[in-house]
């Protein structure tokens, strides 16, 4: 009898760590991304710490509560003042092409991370945190995925639910799950997504998997030419924004016409209990104090958590607007703004 429990207690003990073995396996196969990296959890406090206080963008944002970043190109990591510009100007990073599909998911299941993993192990030398862009685009997108799935739901639902598991869970902040699902005037886009699932659901469907691939990012929806308070595209991306949306993304490249009342829009996106940020300025526009009012509106609304600039300098964007020029100088555009950081 004593022996019967004896076997008993040991088949136990080998279920249990056979359990225990297999289910670390399963995570495995997922590929979380750098997995011994702690970016999301360890850099809250450090995202803000560089440089002394208010002589930065990225301490003098932190010290309004918000944060400052910038998109980044991995190619440029080993330019030492490219660097260095980064790490003291900028508390979080959002990988300007790294984490897009064409470059992630060249052909079907073929994962390539060696450029989203050089932005992970930057931001964690750094102590900066990450921006994750982008999970549904209707560009960058390799030519396989629409060839493979045509307009088959069930096709299209595999390749999204593959490519947000083998994504970075744990390591973002925030993820841009959906971006520039508008048409200008409000509609939805007829893009891959929207035909493969016939309509509009393929967003909630895009915002349910990025949740399950990953319970603790923040998931956004990003959009352009949403800042006006009343146009047709910011009524339609009002619209859209629910449950299990977390923040909103303005991308403020003001392409056309006036700089608009962002402020007075942000304002009205909080009152459905989202966060919001500024994701994409430099604006078409070459005006220095751009800056200031976009930067000026962030602070003017408490769910506005920070400002992201396309690029570090100003041959790093499709328009050379940016803070730094060529030669890491500052220009006019970054006293703006961070004189509006530090007002
Ligand atoms: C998912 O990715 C795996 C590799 O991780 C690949 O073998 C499989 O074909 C992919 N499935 C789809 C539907 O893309």
């Amino acid at each position: 009898m004593a022996r019967l429990r004896a076997l008993s207690v040991l088949i136990t003990l080998f279920l249990a760590v056979f359990a225990v073995t297999s289910s670390a396996v399963a995570l495995d196969s997922r590929a979380p991304r750098c997995k011994e990296l702690c970016i999301t959890r360890c850099n809250r406090v450090t995202a803000g710490q560089a440089g002394t206080p208010g002589q930065t963008l990225r301490s003098a944002a932190v010290a309004k509560g918000k944060y400052f970043g910038a998109a980044v190109s991995p190619n440029l990591f080993a330019t030492a003042a490219y660097a260095n510009a980064l790490k003291k100007e900028y508390g979080w990073l959002t990988p300007g092409n790294a984490m897009k599909r064409d470059a992630t998911e060249p052909a079907q299941g073929q994962f390539r991370f060696t450029d989203a993993d050089a932005v992970l192990k930057q931001a964690q030398a750094n102590g900066q945190m990450i921006r994750g862009h982008t999970l549904v685009w209707h560009s960058q997108l390799p030519a396989w995925v629409p060839n493979t799935a045509g307009t088959d739901i069930a096709k299209a639902r595999a390749i999204m639910t593959n490519h947000s598991e083998n994504s970075f869970p744990g390591q973002l902040a925030h993820w841009d799950v959906c971006n520039e699902v508008l048409n200008e005037d409000g509609t939805f886009r007829q893009s891959f997504w929207f035909n493969a699932w016939g309509g509009r659901r393929y967003v909630a469907e895009a915002f349910r998997l990025a949740r399950a691939a990953d319970p603790t990012v923040k998931l956004y929806i990003n959009d352009f030419n949403v800042e006006s308070p009343n146009g047709a595209k910011t009524n339609g991306f009002f619209n859209i924004v629910s449950s299990p949306i977390d923040g909103v993304g303005f991308q403020a490249h003001f392409i056309s016409g006036q700089i608009p009342d962002i402020a007075a829009t942000l304002k009205r996106f909080a009152t459905l209990g989202v966060e919001v940020a500024i994701t994409e300025p430099p604006p078409e526009q070459t005006q220095a104090t751009n800056y200031a009012a976009v930067t000026n509106a962030c602070k003017s609304v408490a769910v506005c958590v920070g400002v992201t600039v396309w690029g570090v300098e100003d041959t790093d964007s499709w328009v050379p607007h940016l803070l730094l020029d060529a030669n890491y100088q500052k220009k006019a555009s970054y006293t703006y703004t961070l004189n509006a950081l530090n007002a």
